[in-house]
């Protein structure tokens, strides 16, 4: 095959979750077939990417101070004749629109979550016309069919996208309004990119989406399957060795994907299951459609079917109207659990999301504290879980150098970072480590 020559560069900064990743991963193989090669030095490049998130507030006032950062880098290659196109991609672009032009003026494109595969065609027409580009449809055809197929590789560790956006309108959140109505891609597709993936060298897929557990994108026959057939026959894949999925939703977790992870050893048995509260009233009002108890069951139901699973979540602290018994209520449904990871914020008010327009704020001295303590007993529950590793054997895939030298980093089955002092050549490898203790969030042990 001739050796494409990559003439121009590219830098992107990506913000935000793992659909980011994949999103700006998914730019850089269509920028690759025109040429762009990826550079860590912004100051030399011809595209400026800044692929954002909107989940919370001061997200898109950090976008604007780091375009008014890029300005000057802009200002200084067109001294010396050089061009530097600047385009804003993600959440922050669905939201702002042609504000940003307003606001940056010497931004030139402006793409959205669901168009971002235009982005040839508007880097063309901007080159060309001189003048600035904005996209954000949410388009009749999905993007998916205009994505190349085969893509740059990804590591040993790859992400896949199986469905997008969400129509569950918690009262509180973006991602219905910036990423779009809910939308599955059928298995040909996934598979087809998995099997891509994985001659690329993965050997673990994370399957992503903002609702994964909603998954329903149809089979080769035309019927509509859920996340677990799905991954049934993901796992048919020879060399994929290990699956995992993320954001899931309580209301569509199902009785076979527990047994799932029961019955299929390349299924992790790790489930990141959000529950925003422990509060029935709270999470009532913030219309997440089921209850602490509901989400209790669950738990139990997956540790039935795989006793070692290890689960993490996301919290919401002071949501409107939030008391202090409230607070109490997610403080016992922590104990009640026992996380091994989580992801803990104050709630942030979205414009336009309807908990927004709520009177009843909490004040944010209130919402510091009740952070502050619910962290605490998430750090305590991580920190307990992670010794109870010590002594244990831990199937860890290997991904890259650690911070010191000679040291090896990875993540066992339970998403758990592990260390190990060794060569190079374990990166890529699934190896048992015995854990000795823990340092930090990290395991570290050595080879058995
Ligand atoms: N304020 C605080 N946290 C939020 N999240 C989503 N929207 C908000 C908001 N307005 C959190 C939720 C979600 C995670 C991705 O981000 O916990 O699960
Ligand atoms: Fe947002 Fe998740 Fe709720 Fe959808 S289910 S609205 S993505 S928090």
């Amino acid at each position: 095959m001739q050796k494409k020559s990559l003439t121009k560069k590219v830098y992107i900064k990506t913000y935000g979750c793992q659909m980011n990743v994949y999103d700006s991963n998914k730019m850089l193989d269509l920028l690759h077939a025109l040429g762009y090669e990826q550079t860590g030095e912004l100051e030399n490049s011809d595209l400026v990417i800044l692929n954002t998130c909107h989940i919370r507030e001061k997200a898109s006032e950090k976008v604007y101070s780091e375009l008014g950062s890029i300005r000057k880098f802009k200002e200084k290659r067109k001294a010396s004749g050089n061009e530097m196109l600047i385009a804003v991609a993600g959440c922050v672009s669905q939201a702002e629109g042609d504000e940003i032009f307003v606001r940056a003026p010497y931004v030139d494109i402006v793409v959205g979550p669901q168009t971002y595969h235009n982005l040839p065609e508007l880097i063309a027409k901007v080159s060309r016309d001189k003048k600035i580009a904005l996209n954000l449809d949410f388009p009749a055809i999905s993007k998916f069919d205009s994505l190349p197929e085969t893509s740059l590789p990804q590591g040993y560790t790859a992400f896949l996208t199986i469905q997008e956006g969400c129509d569950k309108f918690c009262k509180f959140c973006c991602v219905p309004y910036t990423r779009g109505a809910e939308y599955s891609r059928n298995l040909s597709e996934i598979y087809r990119e998995a099997l891509n993936l994985v001659e690329q060298g993965a050997i673990e897929i994370t399957l992503l989406g903002q609702n994964v557990s909603a998954y329903h994108g149809r089979d080769y026959e035309g019927n509509e399957i859920n996340i677990a057939k799905l991954i049934e026959h993901l796992a048919k894949i020879p060399n994929l060795q290990r699956i995992r999925y993320t954001t899931s939703h309580p209301n569509d977790m199902t009785e076979d994907l527990s047994l799932l992870h029961k019955n299929e050893p390349k299924l992790m048995p790790f489930l990141h299951l959000p529950v925003q509260s422990g509060s029935d009233k709270i999470l009532k009002d913030m219309n997440r459609k089921h209850t602490a108890a509901r989400y209790l069951e669950i738990i139990k139901q997956y540790r039935e079917a795989c006793p070692d699973i290890l689960f993490s979540s996301d919290f919401i602290v002071g949501y409107p109207g939030e008391t202090e018994q409230d607070f109490e209520d997610t403080m016992e449904l922590v104990r009640q659990v026992g996380f091994s990871l989580s992801y803990s914020f104050k709630y942030s008010m979205r414009p336009g999301t309807p908990a927004a327009a709520i009177e009843k704020q909490v004040p944010e001295d209130i919402k510091v504290s009740r952070l502050e303590r619910l962290q605490a007993l998430l750090t305590g529950q991580q920190n307990q879980i992670n010794k109870e590793s010590i002594g244990k054997i831990s199937s860890v895939l290997f991904e890259k150098p650690g911070k010191y030298a000679g040291q090896i980093l990875g993540k066992n089955q339970y998403s758990q970072a592990v260390c190990v002092i060794g060569s190079k050549d374990l990166i890529g490898k699934i190896l048992p480590v015995k854990v000795e203790a823990v340092n930090g969030t990290t395991l570290t042990g050595v080879l058995v």
